[in-house]
């Protein structure tokens, strides 16, 4: 006797005769976000920006250039940087995300708090990805050297390169233990 091949989902309810069949749902994902359980219920091939920002309501990770170029949507997965814009919600599932909603919630973080001291912000729309990308760094390299430090590549078309590098050796500094 031939298997059996079709979908159960699609299958006529029992003892039903012209019930249109149920649509095949993918499977909800799980992921979580800042420390709370969520489920992506759509399509697994969506971007994880798209879920933060539209189904969250997470908006701090920006929307640029779309294409894993311009860091502007960088979030942390398990503490690593990633684009948020080139992740499809597959890839992003059964992993912990922080945003930058979920830095510092409670106290300043010294990235921060660096921040601050060099006036690094100008319109503010790169930022949450520049320091994500700083936190990222700096967990992997606590002393970086200059080099590291322009190697991020996080774009700023308001040209506050300058500060947000000064900013980056100053949370080091922070990090470290320097004087606050
Ligand atoms: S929007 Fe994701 S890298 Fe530019
Ligand atoms: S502060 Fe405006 S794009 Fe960086």
């Amino acid at each position: 006797m031939p298997k059996d091949t079709r979908n159960p989902a699609a299958a006529p309810p029992a003892g039903g005769s012209g019930a249109a069949p149920a649509p095949h749902l993918p499977a909800a994902l799980p992921i979580s976000v800042n420390g709370k359980p969520y489920f992506h219920e759509g399509d697994p091939a969506m971007p994880l920006l798209w879920f933060l920002r539209d189904s969250l309501r997470l908006t701090g990770s920006k929307y640029g250039c779309d294409n894993g170029q311009c860091g502007a949507c960088n979030v942390l997965l398990d503490g690593k940087a990633v684009r948020a814009c080139s992740l499809p919600m597959s890839a992003a599932a059964n992993h912990a995300v922080t945003t930058i909603e979920g830095i510092g919630a409670t106290n300043l973080h010294p990235v921060q708090q660096a921040w601050i001291e060099a006036d690094a912000i100008q319109c503010g729309y790169c930022q949450s990805g520049q320091i994500i990308a700083a936190i990222d760094l700096l967990k992997r390299k606590p002393r970086p050297a200059e080099d590291d430090i322009a190697a991020i590549g996080n774009v700023c078309r308001c040209g506050s390169q300058p500060q947000i590098r000064r900013a980056i050796a100053r949370a080091a500094e922070l990090l470290q233990g320097g004087k606050k």
